[in-house]
């Protein structure tokens, strides 16, 4: 069964390659964007006709442009999946790395968005999946570019929802937590902090590329087809536990007055 085009940015690397590979075993055409023209050829050849490499730089409007009107057809899906991360406290972080941040995250998915659900409106319709971040729904050190950026895109996506669904364009977003793949190849590198924040994850493990690409594709698939302007957290738990490890002395088993108490017992 096709299922038409999927355009995947950022497919050159990561999880992007490993959502490209899914789209493409789901049925899907993949347009595969990337800035990194190695990484994509490497998933043309990996992945044959039923991928179309294009170099295009998701934050610059005129690359985008380019790409979109060379598409063949309206695509049926859009993951925004292109990102980058800059650290450093806000104090000292260099604007350019802040730029940097919020130009490739925030504005590449508003630019890419808009040109693709012109297409798919014209078209009667389409699905896009943003790609945010658990660090777009709470802070983490030294990440404050990235986490403004990524919160940007969980807000974006809201937006995109109310303007777009009423044309059939079904918008929602993906929230990766601790993921062993892609950008943090280099984190999980490092035994001790690799174990460290694994013991952190409710169900004790970390996130693959493959759980972000199912969540992906389940939220781009007629499956979702009522749901739209969500962000769904791929993190084995973590971001709604955050207050898992709060203390609490034992012999305190209840705080606040309830005054009604009383005359409900009595009658
Ligand atoms: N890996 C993680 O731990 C993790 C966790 C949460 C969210 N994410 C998000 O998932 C997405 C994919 O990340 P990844 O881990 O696969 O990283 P990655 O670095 O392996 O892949 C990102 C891809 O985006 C491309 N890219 C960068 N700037 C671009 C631009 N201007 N235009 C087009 N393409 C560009 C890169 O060339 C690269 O191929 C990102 O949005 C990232 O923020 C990743």
């Amino acid at each position: 069964m096709t299922r038409g085009w999927a355009v995947v940015t950022g497919a050159g690397n990561g999880i992007g390659a490993v959502i490209s590979r899914h789209a493409v075993k789901e049925g899907y055409r993949v347009a595969a964007w990337d800035v990194d023209a190695a990484g994509l050829e490497a998933l043309a050849a990996d992945l044959g006709p039923a991928c179309v490499p294009t170099v295009v730089d998701v934050a610059d409007e005129g690359s985008v442009a380019a790409a979109v009107a060379a598409l063949p057809e309206a695509p049926s899906l859009l993951v925004n999946n292109a990102g980058i991360a800059r650290f450093g406290p806000l104090l000292t972080i260099a604007a350019a790395d802040w730029r940097a941040a919020v130009d490739v995250n925030l504005t590449g998915t508003f630019l890419v968005g808009r040109a693709v659900a012109a297409r798919m409106i014209e078209a009667g319709g389409g699905a896009i999946v943003n790609m945010a971040s658990i660090n777009g729904i709470a802070a983490a050190p030294n990440a404050g570019a990235y986490t403004a950026s990524k919160a940007g895109i969980v807000k974006l996506t809201e937006h995109m929802a109310l303007e777009w669904s009423g044309h059939g364009v079904r918008v929602n977003c993906v929230a990766p937590g601790l993921i062993n793949a892609g950008m943090s190849d280099a984190i999980y590198a490092d035994e001790e902090v690799r174990r460290l924040r694994q013991a952190r994850v409710p169900q004790g493990r970390l996130g693959t590329a493959e759980d972000v690409a199912d969540a992906v594709l389940f939220l781009g698939s007629p499956k979702a087809g009522y749901i739209s302007g969500q962000t769904l957290a791929v993190d084995g738990g973590i971001t709604k536990t955050a207050l898992a490890s709060m203390p609490r002395p034992k012999s305190v088993d209840s705080v606040g007055v309830d005054e009604g108490a009383a005359a409900r017992e009595g009658g």
